[in-house]
């Protein structure tokens, strides 16, 4: 058994969508969520920009609250900075990838769209994804840039005009299944059914908080009391704690977090 925190991570907001996930299935963890708003949006930097924040908000968080899990609740940062993150951290570090496995299931004939930042969509990784669980000719991969930030900063005018623009190029596509690989587009998810409602949406929030629980298990550190939970941005704490609140309809109060 082990109380100390899970480690949450992501560029902003997004994370929620897999915390949420997580804080059901688990309801006696403890976390510390950290946004690097500071350095927000990931989708558009490079590999070693994404590399360093992860590493820098990693370091903070093991030192400053001996956390005993690392979750990247951000696509972008798996995609780029997993690899680098685990050969340099030992404790376990859990990524959030596009759900293409689950997107193809055991059909080869279907269509997905994937819809991800900009740097996701680029991705190797992503690239061996499709190839090792799904079929290139039957994938669109959409990165939709400007949508994270649109989110991010609840403008809901540029939200729907980035929407439209990317899900129109969606429908002629004509997919079965639409993969959100971006954590912040759960958040949005509404809008993209009622564009696309004969196609099946699917994130990653539920695969990912099953994946935290079977690792607790297995190294014996489910935590037996819910302590609380601590909430640190890199951007404007009182933005960041309103936006928290309103998304947990509770009263949230976050702290700067002084990486370097
Ligand atoms: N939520 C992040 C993801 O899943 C967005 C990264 C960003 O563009 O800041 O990729």
């Amino acid at each position: 058994m082990n109380n100390s925190q899970i480690g949450f991570f992501d560029s902003g907001v997004g994370l929620f969508s897999i915390l949420k996930e997580t804080k059901k299935l688990l309801p006696r963890e403890n976390f510390v969520i950290f946004a690097d708003q500071g350095h927000n949006p990931y989708g558009e930097k490079t590999k070693s920009q994404i590399i360093r924040y992860a590493k820098d908000a990693t370091n903070f968080l093991i030192k400053k609250h001996k956390i005993k899990m690392m979750v990247l609740a951000c696509n972008t940062a798996t995609v780029l900075a997993l690899e680098s993150l685990r050969k340099k951290f030992d404790i376990p570090i859990v990524g959030t990838v596009p759900a293409v496995k689950p997107a193809f299931g055991t059909s080869k004939d279907t269509r997905v769209a994937i819809m991800s930042t900009p740097a996701t969509a680029k991705s190797k990784y992503l690239a061996s994804l499709i190839k090792d669980f799904g079929d290139n000719s039957r994938t669109f991969k959409v990165g939709c840039a400007g949508l994270e930030e649109a989110i991010e900063y609840g403008n809901e005018r540029l939200i729907f005009a980035t929407l439209d623009f990317y899900l129109a190029k969606i429908k002629k596509f004509k997919p079965d299944v639409i993969v959100l690989g971006c954590t912040h587009y759960p958040l949005v998810k509404n809008r993209i059914k009622s564009s696309l409602p004969k196609a099946k949406i699917i994130d990653s929030g539920q695969a990912i908080a099953r994946r935290i629980k079977d690792i607790l298990i297995g190294t014996n550190s489910l935590s037996k009391k819910k302590i609380g939970d601590i909430y640190y941005t890199t951007g404007d704490p009182r933005i960041f704690s309103k936006i928290t609140g309103d998304l947990l309809k509770s009263k949230i109060e976050a702290e700067y977090a002084q990486v370097s």
